[in-house]
């Protein structure tokens, strides 16, 4: 059998050779137990795998649930008289056809239908494999999301965490707050070309997901094995909420949803304090945050919810009245400390709904974290505090820039990075290893504005991340890139766009280059252009 990626733990071939052809299938026995997912099981393998498939038939192939099996693992066992599947849970069961899917078209652009007798044990590295989509700089919808869904089942990723909110754009409906989709989903332009560009382009941005649209994502999403993670960014990246509502702010200033992404455009307009916090002193501004959870949380049953938490700015509470009262009342030394209070009590709040607290980095700052809030790993620089925290007994979710920021230009972070991506590098030593609590990518968006430049970031990158987060094992990276391209007819089956092999590998191109970094020069399959010269 062709190594599928991501590779299954254990793969044994009989002996003695022999296959059975799928395409007699002609009945589906699935296990009560797997009736969330056996519609899509159904139409996976009635695309061309199998027959129409009945109740009952000749051929019957049989999903059966395995007690001895966890959450996520299947068994496949084949010989020349049939298939039979066992699985710990509906993920599991979906997790088995999408093996069998994979395994007939690796490397051949025609259906390969025959499955070679022997045996599959197969089970996750990591519980939680997820995708970042930042639909917050840019809109792309529910089609695009969907597409998304379905491809990140395949690479058996089961975590959507969705960036809903941010400077640039409010997302989501909440009913009690009508302006923040109103006035906060919309702006005129964006900036282009750069975190140091001036560029702008004259294309509006606007869009949002009403709250039963949502409902219909999250139960799509389920169906295909994967939990959707909303992010509602506070304290700071909070723009758009403070465009419709500035009495979120500690001074109420008429400030617009940001069209850019860095500090020239407003630096060159004499605004030096574009990058805010909300005010955490006045309780109206909490009692906001709390409805805004309220209504989130009706919207998405996993039992997590992101606060991001990222970047938050101190000056303005410093200056701040309110924010200087509470921090004297509460007896917190300084403003860090103040975050440190503002991510503990929503911590609670959430807790209290039966969720656990999600954050970036920057939740540890005021070194007085809850231990149940888990903490993800975004920032270059080694962060001693994700350490501390691990070793107190925290959980923590991996998404190291130099691995896992998949807007990042490959010639910058190639593919390669994301393949070697081990934890004990970042200092995880192996006693701590059970307290990863998974990996994901991150597609933050500022400079992605279509679908196609977004999936040309993203694949094959998924494909590594599938690898290190799903198989986890031994590494091998020159026959993952035979298998990457063996991979390539199912990214063609969904109609992707995906980045070409001289560019996912060109190493440390930008440092060989000394050249202006263009991310993003109009061609979705070029990384930059200087002169004549396209990389
Ligand atoms: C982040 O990239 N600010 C999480
Ligand atoms: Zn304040």
């Amino acid at each position: 059998m062709k190594e599928i990626i991501p590779r299954p733990q254990s793969c044994v071939e009989a002996r003695k050779g022999g296959f059975y052809d799928m395409a007699q299938i002609d009945a589906l026995d699935v296990d009560a137990k797997f009736k969330l997912t056996a519609p899509v099981i159904t139409e996976i393998l009635e695309k061309g795998l199998c027959k129409k498939l009945g109740k009952e038939g000749k051929n019957v192939l049989k999903i059966g649930y395995a007690a001895e099996l966890s959450p996520q693992s299947y068994r496949i066992e084949v010989d020349e008289n049939g298939i039979n599947i066992s699985a710990g849970d509906p993920a599991g069961a979906l997790y088995a056809v999408q093996t069998l899917r994979v395994g007939s078209m690796m490397g051949t652009s025609k259906l390969d239908t025959k499955v070679p007798c022997g045996k599959v044990n197969d089970y996750p590295r990591y519980g939680w494999r997820g995708i970042l989509l930042d639909e917050s700089r840019h809109f792309f919808g529910e089609e695009e999301v969907k597409k998304l869904l379905d491809v990140m089942s395949m690479h058996k990723l089961n975590v959507l965490h969705w960036h809903l909110t941010d400077d640039q754009g409010w997302r989501i409906e909440i009913k009690k707050y009508p302006l923040l989709t109103e006035i906060g989903s919309k702006r005129p332009r964006s900036q282009i070309h750069g975190w140091q560009s001036t560029d702008v382009d004259d294309v509006p941005v606007s869009g949002y997901y009403t709250q039963e649209k949502i409902k219909e994502i999250v139960a799509y999403a389920a169906e295909r094995g994967i939990s959707v993670i909303p992010e509602i960014d506070m304290p700071a990246h909070f723009a758009a909420a403070m465009a419709a509502y500035p009495w979120l702010a500690c001074r109420e200033l008429k400030r617009d949803v940001h069209y850019y992404f860095g500090g020239k455009i407003p630096l060159s307009q004499g605004i030096k304090d574009w990058n805010r916090s909300a005010c955490i002193g006045k309780p109206t501004t909490l009692e906001f945050i709390y409805d805004v959870i309220d209504e989130v949380c009706e919207l998405f049953p996993a039992p997590y919810f992101h606060i991001g938490g990222d970047e938050a700015p101190k000056e303005e509470w410093k200056d701040c009245p309110a924010c200087q009262e509470l921090i004297r009342s509460l007896g917190l030394k300084n403003e860090k400390q103040l975050q440190g209070w503002f991510i503990n009590e929503i911590a609670k709040y959430v807790r209290e709904k039966g969720r656990r607290l999600i954050g970036w980095n920057e939740v540890l700052e005021g070194d007085n974290l809850e231990n149940d809030v888990i903490v993800q790993y975004w920032t270059p620089q080694k962060d001693r505090k994700v350490i501390k925290h691990v070793k107190k007994g925290g959980n923590v979710i991996m998404s190291k820039h130099k691995y896992f920021y998949f807007d990042m230009p490959y010639a910058q972070y190639p593919l390669r990075n994301t393949y070697m991506f081990n934890p004990y590098f970042e200092g995880f030593i192996s006693m701590y290893d059970n307290k990863v609590k998974g990996i994901e990518g991150a597609l933050w968006t500022e400079w992605i504005s279509t679908p196609s430049k977004l999936e040309f970031q993203l694949f094959p990158r998924m494909e590594a991340l599938a690898e290190v987060s799903w198989y986890g094992g031994p590494k091998n990276f020159k026959k993952f890139l035979q298998r990457v391209k063996d991979y390539i007819p199912l990214l063609d089956m969904y109609g992707l766009n995906y980045a070409k092999e001289e560019i996912y590998r060109a190493v440390n191109l930008f440092s060989r280059l000394n050249t202006i970094r263009t991310w993003y020069g109009g061609n979705e399959n070029v990384e930059y252009e200087k002169n004549d010269n396209k990389y």
